[in-house]
């Protein structure tokens, strides 16, 4: 190598050494006869004097700008007493100088990739240089580590990694697809896949009844702070398993992870919550449960009340929910107002508001009597001080969702997130469909391929919506950090579940006509999960977005910003493609 050592490596152990160091010029500071240069690599900094008195050789110190790179040969000596830096590693020594050549002048830098100030897009088209942060690099390194533990665990467990194609028909997931026009076959598509969903399944049907794959996966879908385009998943699949042996194992690898990574133990078994009891107390399919505030249901109090904000939608069927944000009753307007415009995001038609002093005050709490306040103050187990915030609504999902918004707000505004707890929970008993307005009929939660509960199956054809399926969510403070089921393994289960999703034996022959042969032909009970590693790597490295933890992620608006992608196609290889664009 052009170097003997890193620039992290070096301790007073090494005085009197001779070395050649190769790195980057992280600053440089320059006093009469001498100049100090930091030389930065990705190990770390050490401190280089140069002599600048020869005027050939201060030419030379001083052309050199931040970031160029340059290869120095010399000897490692203690520094003098009182210029030792503790805050390094190699802070004891310094290297004296004897000869240095530039190996690449670096250019004025374009960003200050440490400024606060510094745009994200500017961080993401010059992200090389960006990378080069500390943190960054941290983040990058980590990122590896995880996958290397997730590796070592799965071959422990006698898992085999198996590669799938990313030119294949679509997966369903929910999400469009990319699409990557044919050559060979004028007017037909792949897709890039969604999720190796339907070849880990057929791994099953082949006998690898423990599959495990460390695997890009596309959807084109908004983006936002946890989703990209193209991201990472952890994708697993077992042969003759239950649920109890997915969360078994996963729990294990999780365990595995934060030992190795943070030094942390973690408690299993994680706690388990349906999702009815998820979103029935935290109006959440992924709840943070590192602090309380839990909704609570006053459907049958609102009623009782002369309030007719709340008693019309009650006798229509609806519910009242309600948040008692403790100690809040001080709350100015202005800050009912903010929570009032987060229920309202998740389509809340109002937000109530009462506080609780000797009695409720609001313009609201005429409606409710002395024996009601009661009853609510008891229900909520309000005390004076407190802030009781209610969303009356006919869907179900609307008060739950919007208040369970409201919650996150007031946990994060109120402090009361510990930040060095880690709470994992997994989220069971999900129901199997959905009604889709837009699409007037019912669609899958998870994806097709989830197995229902074996007693809810008779359910399917005349009251879909009350199908639970065996599928499950791994949460962690607030996060889904990976879903999977227990899968369909028969034929006509598979079909009668096509069939609910109102896709026709035809459609049903044409785009899964491969799954439905494989499971003539000897199908094990099987099923599995994915995490996603980008938010696994974010969380452990205390990031709100998980483009600090990828190299090169597309931005908000989706594009590469670093290369410029997506651009226009040359017309050469439009026309090779069969492809002409629409003005
Ligand atoms: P699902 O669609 O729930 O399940 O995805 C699994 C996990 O992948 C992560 N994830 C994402 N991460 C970043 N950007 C995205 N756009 C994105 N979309 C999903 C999430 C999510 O929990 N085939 C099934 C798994 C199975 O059933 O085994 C699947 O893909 O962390
Ligand atoms: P209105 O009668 O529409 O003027 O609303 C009176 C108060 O009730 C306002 O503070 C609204 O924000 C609130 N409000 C209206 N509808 C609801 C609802 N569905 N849930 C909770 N609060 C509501």
């Amino acid at each position: 190598m052009l170097r003997t050592h890193t620039c992290g490596e070096l301790r007073r152990k090494d005085t009197g050494k001779k070395v050649t160091l190769c790195g980057w010029v992280h600053s440089r500071r320059d006093f009469g006869s001498m100049s100090f240069v930091d030389l930065r690599d990705r190990y770390g900094i050490t401190q280089l004097v140069f002599d600048i008195t020869k005027e050939s050789v201060k030419k030379k110190v001083l052309s050199l700008r931040r970031e160029s790179v340059i290869k120095a040969d010399g000897v490692v000596r203690e520094r003098k007493k009182g210029m030792v830096n503790k805050e390094r590693a190699t802070g004891e020594i310094e290297v004296a100088v004897a000869d240095f050549e530039i190996l690449s002048l670096a250019d004025p830098l374009p960003i200050e990739p440490d400024d606060p100030s510094t745009t994200e897009d500017a961080r993401l088209k010059y992200r090389f240089l960006d990378l080069r942060r500390e943190k960054m690099q941290k983040n990058i390194a980590t990122r590896h580590k995880v996958v290397k533990t997730v590796r070592d665990f799965f071959d422990k467990e006698g898992f085999l990694e198996i590669e799938t194609p990313f030119l294949a028909r679509p997966t369903p997931e929910g999400a469009r697809d990319y699409l990557v026009p044919s050559r060979v076959h004028p007017g037909k598509f792949f897709a890039l896949p969604q999720s190796p969903q339907q070849f880990k399944q057929l791994f099953q049907v082949s006998g690898f009844d423990r599959y495990v794959q460390v695997v890009k996966c596309f959807r084109d879908e908004d983006l936002r702070a946890d989703r990209q385009p193209e991201f990472t998943q952890i994708d697993l699949e077992m042969s003759f398993v239950t649920e109890d042996d997915i969360f078994d194992v996963n729990e294990r690898l999780m365990k595995e992870i934060w030992k190795k990574i943070l030094n942390v133990s973690i408690k299993t078994p994680f706690p388990r919550l349906t999702y009815k009891e998820a979103m029935e107390r935290y109006g959440s399919d992924k709840p943070d449960t590192r602090f309380g505030l839990e909704l609570v249901d006053v459907t049958g109090i609102a009623e009782k009340s002369e309030f007719n904000v709340f008693k019309k939608i009650v006798s229509s069927g609806g519910l009242v929910l309600c948040l008692n944000a403790e100690g809040c009753a001080s709350f100015s307007r202005k800050e009912v107002e903010e929570c009032e415009k987060i229920v309202k995001v998740y389509d809340a038609k109002g937000l109530v508001s009462l506080k609780v002093g000797n009695e409720l005050e609001g313009s609201a709490a005429k409606f409710f009597s002395d024996e009601l306040q009661k009853e609510l103050i008891k229900a909520t187990r309000a005390k004076k001080g407190d802030l009781l915030l209610f969303v009356a609504d006919n869907k179900r999902h609307v008060a739950q969702t919007s208040l369970g918004a409201l919650r996150l707000h007031l946990g994060r505004k109120l402090k009361l997130i510990n930040a060095k707890k880690w709470n994992f929970v997994w989220i069971t008993e999900f129901p199997l469909l959905e009604y889709d307005e837009d699409e007037q009929r019912h669609v899958a939660v998870h994806h097709p391929f989830t197995s229902p509960k074996e007693e809810h199956i008779p359910l399917l054809d005349k009251h879909p919506e009350k199908v639970v399926a065996r599928a499950y969510d791994l949460v962690l403070n607030g996060w889904e950090l990976g879903g999977g089921s227990i899968r369909i393994h028969d034929r006509e289960l598979q079909e009668k579940m096509f069939d609910a999703l109102k896709i026709s034996k035809e459609e049903q022959q044409k785009k899964f006509g491969h799954m439905l042969t494989a499971f003539r032909y000897g199908a094990p009970p099987h099923g599995g999960i994915a995490f996603g590693l980008d938010r696994l790597v974010a969380i452990i490295c205390g990031e709100n977005n998980i483009r600090e933890v990828i190299a090169f992620p597309k931005n908000k608006y989706c594009k590469s910003l670093v290369d410029d992608a997506p651009n226009e196609a040359d017309k050469k290889q439009l026309d090779e493609l069969h492809i002409s664009i629409r003005k």
